[in-house]
């Protein structure tokens, strides 16, 4: 393993392939993965297990004061701890799906997420997933990448993960959820889904993940040459 270890921001809209991209990605440069949706999905089950109507800021933000979301590195997909508790499947359910993008909008609940998730970064060696690593919780991450895919690709990739699931879901409707998703996503005014203007686009539509996987590294490790040189 190179003995720099980078901070890499891995950022696009929902289903582009970043789940998967970034976790054979840290496994090849021997990094940690953390996959930020998943903790707001961990936030969002806390919240409509409480019954607090997601709008209601206020009590969110003193719910927040009790929750602790945690990652553990698993060998396919990384284990969510919500307050200890082992919520890994249970956060990919269509409500929390439903709900995340309005919990995750919430000023109190990006605090609490962005501190984790710098913290997790501070030492680097970490490629991280999401929406706004590279524009606000790592802007100066030396590697970005902005995943995109066509809307056809992405709601069958999605089919494709649910149906693995037991879960059957029309192709029609997993377009609209999805879009539908992005459109809040990108439009929210706390640190909306955006590319960072340094960040390099990669459309998965039609890569393989080996292709994906590949053409990341390869950016990776010309990075690391060039400040090797610098
Ligand atoms: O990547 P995902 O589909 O599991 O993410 C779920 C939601 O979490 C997404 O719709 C928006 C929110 N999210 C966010 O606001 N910021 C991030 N860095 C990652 C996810």
């Amino acid at each position: 393993m190179h003995p720099r270890k980078l901070v890499i921001a891995i950022d696009g809209p929902a289903a582009s392939g970043k789940s998967t991209t970034a976790r054979l990605v840290a496994e090849r440069l021997g990094y940690i993965h953390v996959d930020t949706g998943a903790m707001y999905r961990a936030v969002t089950l806390k919240v409509l297990r409480s019954g607090i109507e997601p709008d209601n800021v206020e009590a969110i933000a003193r719910l927040m004061d009790t929750t602790r979301v945690q990652l553990r590195q698993g060998n396919t997909q990384p284990a969510v701890l919500l307050d200890g508790e082992d919520v890994t499947d249970l956060i990919r359910g269509p409500e929390v799906t439903r709900a995340v993008s309005a919990v995750s909008s919430l000023g109190p609940v990006r605090a609490a997420m962005v501190r984790e998730q710098r913290s997790l970064g501070r030492e680097g060696g970490i490629v991280l997933e999401g929406r706004d690593i590279g524009t606000v919780v790592f802007p100066d991450a030396e590697c970005k990448f902005f995943l995109i895919a066509g809307i056809d690709a992405r709601a069958r990739r999605r089919m494709e993960e649910l149906r693995m699931q037991g879960v059957q879901a029309g192709l029609n409707q997993l377009k609209r959820e999805i879009e539908e998703r992005d459109r809040f996503d990108s439009t929210r005014p706390e640190s909306p889904l955006r590319k960072a203007a340094d960040a390099i686009v990669v459309d998965t539509s039609d890569r393989s993940i080996e292709e994906q996987v590949e053409l990341v590294v390869e950016r990776v490790r010309e990075t690391m040459k060039a400040m090797d040189a610098s």
